[in-house]
């Protein structure tokens, strides 16, 4: 298949587009640099400029394609909600240049979507359309694609990781560094799920091969790591103390981030190794932290 990978030259993007190549499928990726065209024409990929903000760029890479896997995505944090609300645009922009056709659109999403309270396992089969996490609006565009007939399916990410970056835990190490502590909140019990990198990238290709259209998938190789343990760990490589914050000091030490402190988001992906043969063979979340220096 050729296939339109956009967030190409990001950290789980940038692992895909090998994947892709070395399973026997082209790649056109979305880039909107001469450096991001420059890294896929080196990894074999053949570059699309453009942007995920402009609608027409997402439909012409799309249009040329027998698949969509979408990963781009704004993470400035200070406009989060705008950046899900400009997700659910590109989403839908990319389903229109789809439509009338069976070609698959992969978009992404987080586990904390597929838990229905709090603390609850998060299933693959389950959408919480109340969740305190805009991110909802991308699953939400989702929805409203696939309703009009197109072939679309769901990866929701956990934590993700390799020895140098970790999804939101690349910025706990951040402030570690920054404050001289390594902080959690409370007991520190809240347990975030994780997945290696490469793993990550295997699965969206098996949802592009054999994925069901309307499915959701959870990456997840561990249900969940409490934020103790991940703070522990920082603290011990960065040689800074471990401290328990409360509930009032959260905002001033963790910053945007402190929006997340107190999730308990464990995962499950039963259902995805059931349905797709995914066997996630990477290192774990701790033992990638342990190589932090
Ligand atoms: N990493 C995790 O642990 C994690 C967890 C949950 C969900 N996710 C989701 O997984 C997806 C991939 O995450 P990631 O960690 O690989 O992110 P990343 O490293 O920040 O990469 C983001 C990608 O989006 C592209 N992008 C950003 N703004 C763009 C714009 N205006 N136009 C076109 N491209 C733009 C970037 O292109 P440039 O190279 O040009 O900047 C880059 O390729 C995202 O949807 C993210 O929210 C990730």
């Amino acid at each position: 298949m050729r296939v339109f990978v956009t967030g190409a030259t990001g950290f789980i993007g940038s692992q895909i587009v090998p994947e892709l190549i070395k399973a026997g499928h082209r790649v056109l990726g979305l880039t909107r640099s001469d450096a991001g065209a420059r890294s896929l024409v080196a990894a074999g990929a053949e570059a699309h400029r453009g942007d995920i903000e402009d609608l027409a760029s997402l439909r012409s890479g799309a249009a040329k394609s027998d698949g969509v896997i979408h990963t781009a995505f704004n993470h400035d944090f200070s406009k989060f909600v705008q950046n899900c609300e400009n997700d659910s645009l590109a989403i839908e922009a990319l389903g229109e240049a789809l439509a009338g056709s069976k070609r698959p659109l992969i978009i992404t999403s987080g586990t904390a979507m597929g838990s229905l309270a709090p603390g609850q396992l998060a299933t693959e089969d389950a959408f919480n359309p109340n969740a305190p996490n805009p991110r909802k609006a991308s699953e939400i565009a989702g929805v409203a694609v696939a309703e009009r007939g197109i072939n679309v399916s769901v990866v929701r990410l956990p934590q993700v990781h390799d020895p140098v970056k970790s999804g939101l835990i690349t910025y706990l190490v951040q402030i570690a560094r920054e404050k001289g502590v390594s902080a959690y909140l409370g007991e520190g019990l809240n347990r975030w799920p994780a997945a290696h990198v490469l793993d990550v990238a295997r699965l969206y290709r098996l949802v592009l091969e054999k994925g069901t259209a309307g499915s959701r998938y959870h990456a997840v190789a561990e249900e969940g790591i409490p934020v103790r343990d991940v703070a522990t760990v920082i603290g011990r490589r960065l040689k800074v103390p471990v401290v328990s914050l409360t509930p009032d000091k959260v905002a001033a030490h963790f910053g945007w981030l402190g929006m997340f402190a107190d999730h308990d988001m464990p995962a499950s992906s039963s259902l995805t190794r059931e349905r797709l043969g995914w066997h996630p063979t990477g290192p774990g979340l701790i033992a990638d932290l342990e190589q932090l220096s």
